[in-house]
């Protein structure tokens, strides 16, 4: 894909989120009127969630006929190799956002070859959104942003994500080897939003066995064009799949990646 071509999905995405993020913040704030239904334990899903890809789905395929989707609530259209794709959660966070706190967002990811390029994740409800085009730099709310520059787990906050998708065995043990290094850690509720604050040096890292494309893609847009580093999550059938991932700035990510994998 051309940079001419990424030019124009990136004017289109950057307009697109935050008309994502309005719609779900009116829903938000009327968050104790809306259908909530289970998708599992600890897997909720709102109108809010639906109607929100709903609409995103539907610009991106009016202006993009040619590309491909795929997103939480909808799943995926069909793909073909060289296609772009957008990857898209429509709430990150569903369970604070129905519990009526704060620390939730939407998620936009472009990928095109095999590599993320773009990255979109607003938090309406702090009024910030993140802004990335890998090899052009991260914005907070137009600011450039940048991962923390520090080499060691003691210097910072790890963010430490995990889901009922994997047993508390496939957890605890690179848990307690990050409180052992002398690591301290963060959960609200958001990967997405996690993430997005390694992107903006808040977090210096973020660690999850098992976490899906839609939660993370558009946060490691964010991370790469802001200078951090993470384990290659589209290789193989991470797209489709999910998969492990591990993400910090270029110093601390080789002791943070030896960390977690144990
Ligand atoms: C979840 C959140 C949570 C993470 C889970 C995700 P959802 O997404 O990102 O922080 O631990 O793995 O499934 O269900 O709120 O979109
Ligand atoms: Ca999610
Ligand atoms: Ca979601």
């Amino acid at each position: 894909m051309t940079e001419d071509e990424i030019d124009a999905r990136h004017a289109f995405g950057s307009a697109l989120i935050a008309e994502a993020g309005a719609l779900a913040l009116d829903y938000f704030r009327r968050v104790g009127e809306l259908t909530v239904s289970s998708k599992g334990p600890q897997d909720v899903v709102s109108e809010a969630d639906v109607e929100v890809e709903r609409m995103i789905r539907g610009r991106i395929a009016a202006a993009f006929p040619g590309d491909a989707f795929l997103g939480e609530e909808s799943g995926r259209t069909d793909f073909v190799p060289g296609q772009g794709i957008w990857v898209v959660d429509p709430i990150d966070g569903t369970q604070p956002f129905v519990s009526g706190m704060s620390s939730w967002c939407v998620s936009i990811a472009f990928v095109a070859d095999g590599r993320v390029r773009l990255g979109y994740v607003v938090a309406p409800a702090r009024d910030e959104l993140f802004v990335g085009r890998v090899g052009h730099g991260a914005t907070l709310n137009g600011r450039p942003i940048a991962v923390k520059r520090v080499a060691s787990v003691t210097e910072g906050i790890v963010a430490a994500g995990y889901s009922l998708r994997l047993p508390p065995e496939a957890f605890l043990p690179a848990f307690t080897r990050l409180l052992e290094a002398g690591g301290v850690f963060y959960r609200d509720g958001s990967g997405a939003l996690a993430l997005a604050y390694v992107a903006a040096g808040r977090l210096i890292g973020y660690a999850e066995a098992q976490i899906n494309a839609w939660d993370c893609l558009g946060s490691l847009a964010l991370i790469e064009a802001a200078g951090g580093v993470s384990n290659d999550f589209l290789a193989g059938d991470g797209l489709w799949t999910g998969g492990p991932l591990v993400t910090a700035s270029p110093e601390l990510y080789p002791s943070l990646a030896a960390l977690w994998q144990g």
